[in-house]
């Protein structure tokens, strides 16, 4: 290993936090069985509260972000792999509480890390991400509560962002009918390209007409949705609850509009619906390595392709605002050696 590698580095001064490209020794990476030279890192949600110094998730700074990273084994001390292995990694609170991908170098557990399908380029791979990897979980959990697809419309909330991107290529691929609920009109023509059948403006869902001054008010409404995939919460999610069919499911990933629910018990009762809590982070192996290779095999490249962009290291503080603000398309694939 050379002496130096670049990483994007928080500091914390005067309770801000401040980000900045710096070279650190390799004597300065944390613990860890197997050292990994990483090709690239991601851009998601948490990375953007995490370099902004959101939600309290880092405990000590210096700090190296990045919830997420695919690269190559150069040292192990754990039979699982040898250098030259080509890793992904995802969760596991890497880049919150142990420095992440936003490195040219990570050391980590090797309990932590999955082997890159075969067939999946160390670009793909990071183009899902967390956020992609995330989508398929959802769907996973979807299926294994008896969705199908012809049960009926899916919906994807915040469906321009990266979790919600991939779930529409995805569910499409599968043969679903997917509804897209997006906040950005410019992007009607993009999410259609990734397979959504309809395009639903944000404000149908919120204010939620399930609400009355924040509480719950009128518990039902037609029933619409025969599954649903929500990264935003909040409000949204009271729409939908209301307005699933009898039996089906929501997969509750995300927070993007806010992390309260305020919600009837009716439709649990009364129609069956069911909220499936999605944990990408502790995951466990079997069914990790599973998704996975569904994710390899199931999901168009070509449009995730289409919904991914490549950027520096340098930029991420930028990015990691403008994510923030749901100001980012798709999927961005941060390449920490350019
Ligand atoms: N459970 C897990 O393990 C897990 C894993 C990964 C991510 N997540 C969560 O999933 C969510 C999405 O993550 P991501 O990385 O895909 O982020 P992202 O790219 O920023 O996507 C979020 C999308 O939500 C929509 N949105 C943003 N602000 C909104 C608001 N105020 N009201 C309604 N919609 C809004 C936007 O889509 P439109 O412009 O199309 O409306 C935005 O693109 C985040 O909350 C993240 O924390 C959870």
């Amino acid at each position: 290993m050379t002496a130096d590698f670049t990483a994007l580095v928080l500091e914390e001064e005067g309770g801000k936090v401040r980000a900045s490209v710096k070279a650190l020794p390799v004597a300065s990476l944390p613990e860890g069985d197997v050292s990994v030279a990483i090709a690239y890192s991601t851009l998601n949600y948490k990375d953007g509260m995490i370099v902004n110094g959101l939600g309290r998730m880092v405990r000590n700074y210096p700090h190296v972000p990045g919830i997420d990273f695919v690269g190559t084994v150069e040292e192990s001390a754990s039979p699982a792999f040898k250098p030259g292995d080509k890793v992904i990694l995802t969760g596991w609170r890497v880049g919150e509480i142990h420095w992440g991908g936003y490195a040219q170098k990570a050391r980590v557990k090797a309990a932590w890390l999955v082997p890159l399908p075969a067939g999946l380029t160390p670009v793909r791979a990071m183009a899902i991400g967390t956020a992609g990897f995330t989508a398929m979980l959802s769907l996973m959990a979807l299926e294994e509560h008896g969705l199908h697809p012809s049960a009926g419309e899916v919906l994807v909330t915040g469906a321009s962002g990266g979790l919600g991107s991939v779930a529409v290529a995805l569910l499409a691929a599968q043969g679903y009918a997917v509804a897209a609920s997006t906040g950005r009109p410019e992007l009607h023509g993009y999410l259609r390209d990734l397979g959504a059948a309809t395009i639903l403006d944000r404000a149908e869902l919120v204010p939620s007409p399930f609400l009355e001054d924040g509480k719950p008010g009128q518990p039902l409404g037609s029933e619409r949705w025969a599954g649903a995939i929500d990264t935003v919460g909040g409000a949204t999610l009271t729409t939908l609850i209301a307005t699933m069919k009898y039996w089906s499911s929501i997969a509750v990933c995300g927070l993007a509009s806010g992390s309260e629910l305020h919600a009837s018990l009716l439709p649990f009762l009364l129609r069956g619906v069911n909220l499936l809590g999605i944990e990408s982070g502790t995951c466990q192996m079997p069914r990790r390595a599973q998704a996975w290779e569904r994710l390899t095999k199931e999901l168009p490249m070509a449009a995730l392709d289409r919904m991914t962009a490549i950027a520096p290291l340098r930029d991420v503080p930028k990015l990691a605002s403008e994510i923030l603000l749901g100001r980012v398309r798709g999927r961005t694939v941060i390449d920490v050696n350019a």
